[in-house]
């Protein structure tokens, strides 16, 4: 068979579950932040596999650690010590609050995993009906039961109700709806400092403060869900740094791997200290092979250099999208490379006019184009970016 675009289109159509609309073109290869369709067409990657690829395509480091870490083993499950999880486990640890880590598959897993830490918590303090978990407004969580229960999205719940109970939403970055939320019956607030799918919206250092403080006063878990913010994407390797308050747990993935699955829920001794065997479990969850790969990308993103690359680069992509003069333009905010524009229109056709210029760019809901490219991303495409942008905002500017 011959592999022309339009037969890979029809043999995916014909053969996955339908729950993703895609554009027709098929990627074959990438470097740098270049990613090729099967037609040859270059496009600027803007999106990262959605936050993920953090060191982009073709990085000989990259490669050589995955080399590296298949000789030898690749699974083992849990049952047996290996080297690759216990040294991954302690540069997390050193390298964040946390004192202990469980690595699971995916963000999703390691929230769930984080709802059941805090649910043991509270159970071993002899309270039964401290269950309540608290999260927000646009939120976003994961796709399973409970992750998707701290998702408050019609569009994604409805269908699949009854989620996991006992969850409240409260306003994101309101201290008197997140204190009239959180009450003795609560057992753990789920925030993201910077909120990724719901639009791109930092947290005000204000906002998490009150949440530290008001957590310890009723003994609720404070949860970071760091899956998209977290591990450099803001410019510093995790994003609540600049807010100086620390969580109970922090969940990890996207970029930890650069591009291979993994989850990570990191937390204190404290919490730690409930969890116990059989309480909690993975079959590949912490593999030797998976771990010895994000060793090596915890190592690169945490270098003072990258995350300064980071920071330089976010602060002149906000500068220079600023600059586009036109009237659909409402805002551009976000932290690092962790940008969003809101627009007064849909982004959809943004989004599609974009690929015909050669770039890769992706919705936070329908209003937000969110940019959260390879974290090595540079100026030049930077200027590349405002470029094609103002001619597809001009060009929608004159429609009716
Ligand atoms: C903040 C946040 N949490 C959790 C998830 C779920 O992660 P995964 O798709 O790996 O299950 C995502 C995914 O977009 C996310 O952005």
């Amino acid at each position: 068979m011959v592999n022309t675009a339009q037969s890979i289109i029809e043999l995916e159509n014909d053969n996955l579950v339908q729950t993703y609309k895609r554009p027709p073109f098929v990627l074959t290869h990438g470097d740098g932040v270049t990613l090729y369709d099967e037609s040859g067409k270059a496009y600027t990657d803007w999106v990262a596999g959605i936050a993920v690829n953090a060191l982009g395509y073709n990085d000989a480091g990259l490669q050589a650690a995955i080399q590296k870490a298949s000789i030898g083993l690749i699974h083992t499950s849990n049952l047996y010590y290996t080297a690759p999880q216990a040294e991954l486990a302690a540069a997390l640890v050193e390298k964040s609050f946390a004192d202990r880590v469980f690595f699971s598959n995916s963000g999703t897993e390691a929230n769930e995993g984080a709802i059941k830490f805090a649910r043991k918590v509270a159970y071993d303090s002899g309270a039964p009906d401290k269950t309540q978990i608290v999260a927000f407004s646009h939120a976003f969580h994961g796709r399973t039961m409970g992750s998707l229960a701290m998702t408050p999205k019609d569009k994604y719940q409805v269908p699949f109700r009854p989620l996991m109970s006992d969850v409240v939403i409260a306003e994101y970055n309101d201290i008197a709806s997140a204190d009239a939320a959180i009450t003795e019956r609560t057992c753990a607030v789920f925030i993201e400092p910077v909120q990724g799918e719901g639009g791109i919206h930092p947290a005000t250092d204000e906002f998490l403060q009150f949440l530290r403080g008001k957590c310890d006063a009723v003994g609720a878990l404070l949860v970071f869900d760091e899956v998209q913010c977290g591990m450099g994407r803001t410019g510093t390797l995790w994003s609540n740094e600049p807010s100086g308050v620390n969580p109970d747990i922090m969940t990890l993935a996207k970029p930890l791997a650069g591009g291979m699955p993994i989850g990570a829920i990191l937390t204190t001794e404290k919490v730690a200290a409930h969890i116990q065997p059989g309480d909690h479990g993975t079959t590949f969850g912490g593999g030797p092979f998976i771990t010895g790969v994000a060793k090596y990308v915890l190592d690169r993103v945490s270098e003072p250099a990258f995350l300064a690359h980071v920071r330089e680069t976010g602060e002149y992509l906000q500068e220079r999208l600023s600059e586009i003069n036109s009237p659909l333009v409402v805002e551009v905010r976000g932290r690092g490379l962790m940008v969003g524009m809101e627009l007064n229109v849909d982004v959809g056709p943004v989004i599609e006019a974009g690929y015909q210029h050669g770039l890769l760019m992706v919705n936070a809901g329908p209003n937000v184009i969110r940019f959260v490219p390879p974290l090595t991303i540079g100026k030049p495409e930077v200027d590349e970016l405002v470029e094609k942008l103002t001619i597809i905002l001009a060009g929608m500017g004159e429609k009716p």
